[in-house]
């Protein structure tokens, strides 16, 4: 497939979180590259304690959107990420880690995503009974994945000169 991928700085500065998706699908290409990217994210002791669920069926896609208080939007996207990690001691950093890498690498293909908690909420044991997760892994995000089914705005962030600290806070 002919893809102009954006640069890292490009998609960062790309990525807004889109919570109205249209039926536009995501190529399984694009899901494994975006994956691609997730497992090479750094972690403690490169311990690499992820597994990602890609799930683009439309019926599994709904259950999990009953479930998530603020993602029933995942039911629209067209795939839908969930990022798991087995139970060690850095598997939230680890998880954010490589759940940023997800929401980058689809910036970067032109896809457009939002990230739907998944540790510390109630429904994560039923997400991941849902989806036949063994025993030991903990759900760390759920990622929506798609195109935007309107214009978006993007969301302000504070200025670079409110947040960089030279040397002393
Ligand atoms: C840990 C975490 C949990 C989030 N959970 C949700 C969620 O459940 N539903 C949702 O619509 N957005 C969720 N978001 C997205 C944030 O609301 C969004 O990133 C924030 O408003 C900044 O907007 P931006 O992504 O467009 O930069 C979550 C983001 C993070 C990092």
């Amino acid at each position: 497939m002919e893809r102009i991928a954006l640069n890292a700085l490009a998609a960062i500065a790309a990525r807004h979180s889109t919570r109205a998706y249209s039926s536009d699908p995501v190529s399984r290409e694009e899901l494994e590259l975006i994956v691609d990217a997730a497992r090479r994210a750094p972690s403690a002791n490169n311990v690499q304690p992820w597994e990602f669920v890609v799930v683009t069926e439309a019926e599994t896609r709904k259950r999990i959107a009953a479930l998530a208080q603020y993602g029933k939007f995942i039911a629209d996207a067209p795939a839908c990420v969930a990022v798991f990690c087995k139970d060690v001691k850095y598997f939230l950093e680890d998880g954010a880690a490589a759940t940023e890498n997800l929401l980058v690498a689809a910036a970067a293909l032109g896809v457009q995503s939002c990230w739907v908690a998944g540790d510390k909420k109630d429904y994560a044991p039923a997400v991941a009974k849902v989806l036949g997760v063994p025993e030991g892994h903990r759900l760390v995000a759920l990622l929506a994945l798609g195109h935007a089914s309107r214009t978006e705005v993007p969301t302000p962030k504070r200025e670079l000169s409110s947040v960089l600290h030279w040397e002393r806070f």
